[in-house]
């Protein structure tokens, strides 16, 4: 994070204070930290980060809201687990991944983050390599201080909100895929951009964040619909006419 600092602020000397400092001045409503798995240097302080963007003593008067998607973890330790109640999930055989001293500070930094965006394969390992997605998630939500969804290409998504015991779904649309490539990274820009547009203006912060997981899963859909990443753009319009479009949620009691 030190050499982001720098290379951002492009000052040898700059701090993560500086840094904080800097994303406030620029009015940044949210931070997502994308693809950690490729990039765990940036782990060594990404928690004195999150807790200078979170203190007080750097005055801001809106809050940063965070998310973060790991994605696959190349060197399949997936993180760190010793926290993890396992004792509490009936009927599953988690495999304990390795645990070393760089996974262990991704589930120190998870805390200070609101949305934990993954797929249904990440979240599983991440829970320690269980074969069920909802008991995945009921373990991971707790870690995050919002919630925790699971893209499921073209089954769409489930998602979990910390503290409940239920989960919304939103299922992906029916299209021609072209090409899958970043579908996962299309869903975190619309989940983000509907979440950070509207949070300040509802009332229900759990709605808002379902609805922008529908935002997420049709930006995901349309991603696939296209070659590469930029071919044609997604409009904000494009989503919002589909959403209005089927306006559906399903919550699944547990
Ligand atoms: N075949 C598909 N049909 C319709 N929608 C899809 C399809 N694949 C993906 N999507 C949409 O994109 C979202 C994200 O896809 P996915 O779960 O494949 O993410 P991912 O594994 O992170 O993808 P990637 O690693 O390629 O970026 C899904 O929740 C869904 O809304
Ligand atoms: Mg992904």
């Amino acid at each position: 994070m030190h050499g982001i600092a720098r290379s951002m602020l492009k000052n040898e000397n700059a701090t993560l204070n500086d840094l904080v400092l800097h994303i406030r001045q620029k009015g940044y409503k949210h931070i997502h930290f994308g693809g950690l798995f490729s990039c765990k240097s940036i782990l060594s302080d990404l928690e004195e980060f999150l807790q200078l963007l979170n203190s007080t003593s750097i005055k801001c008067d809106y809050k940063i809201s965070t998310s973060i998607d790991t994605n696959f973890d190349a060197e399949n330790h997936w993180g760190f687990i010793e926290t993890i109640d396992i004792s509490k999930v009936d009927n599953l055989e988690p495999k304990k991944p390795y645990i070393n001293d760089v996974d262990s500070k991704l589930w120190k930094v998870f805390k200070y983050i609101d949305f934990g965006l993954f797929n249904d394969l990440e979240c599983r390992m991440m829970a320690g390599g269980y074969s069920d997605l909802e008991s995945s998630l009921q373990i991971l939500s707790k870690y995050f201080r919002k919630a925790i969804m699971a893209t499921r290409g073209e089954k769409g998504v489930l998602g979990m909100h910390n503290g409940s015991n239920s989960f919304f779904n939103f299922d992906s649309l029916n299209v021609s895929v072209v090409d899958a490539t970043g579908a996962g990274d299309c869903f975190n820009a619309g989940f983000i951009f509907n979440y950070i547009l509207n949070k300040n203006e509802t009332q229900n912060e759990f709605e808002l964040i379902e609805k922008s997981a529908q935002y997420g899963c049709y930006a995901g859909s349309l991603g696939v619909t296209r070659m590469g990443a930029s071919d044609i753009p997604i409009t904000f319009a494009d989503i919002e006419d589909l959403v209005c479009a089927n306006n559906s949620s399903k919550k699944i009691k547990m």
